[in-house]
């Protein structure tokens, strides 16, 4: 009844760069491990709030290195992006706070939103100019996948 993940990355989320996509598996993974802990009500507040920072952790390395590839490979939007992971990040710490004060679900499905976001925009024109499978149209901004 459980069993089913509560975020998958479907195909239209893999960018092509196996080791971006790799990372989002990571990020994926972590999200839905916090998820189920936080459903699972006999778990402690300590763990669900440790998981949470394991997924900033995760997270703040990953950006750091979407951030090198860019600036290795004088990707043109570069400032831009490094822009919405720092506005990103601002958000995951300030939420961190809702979380743990009990706002769980709420905060999970805003990370949710904006994994997705972030994936299907952003990340999928950096993985295109990279050389991957990008799919996103030249001039693609953030907004929601249609599904
Ligand atoms: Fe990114
Ligand atoms: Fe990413």
């Amino acid at each position: 009844m459980t069993d089913e993940l509560w975020i998958t990355l479907d195909p239209s989320l893999l960018v092509g760069i196996p080791e971006i996509d790799q990372q989002h598996r990571r990020i994926v993974h972590i999200l839905n491990n916090l998820n189920a802990a936080v459903k699972q009500s006999g778990e402690s507040a300590e763990l669900t709030a440790r998981l949470f920072d394991e997924m900033i952790d995760y997270v703040r390395f990953h950006f750091r290195n979407e951030e090198r590839m860019m600036q290795q490979q004088g990707y043109a939007d570069c400032a831009e992006h490094t822009a919405a992971h720092t506005r990103l990040l601002e958000e995951v710490l300030r939420l961190r706070a809702d979380f743990v004060s009990g706002n769980e679900f709420g905060v999970l499905q805003a990370l949710k939103d904006w994994v997705i976001l972030h994936i299907s925009s952003s990340d999928v024109r950096l993985a295109a100019f990279l050389g991957g499978a990008g799919r996103a149209p030249a001039g693609t901004t953030e907004h929601p996948v249609a599904r």
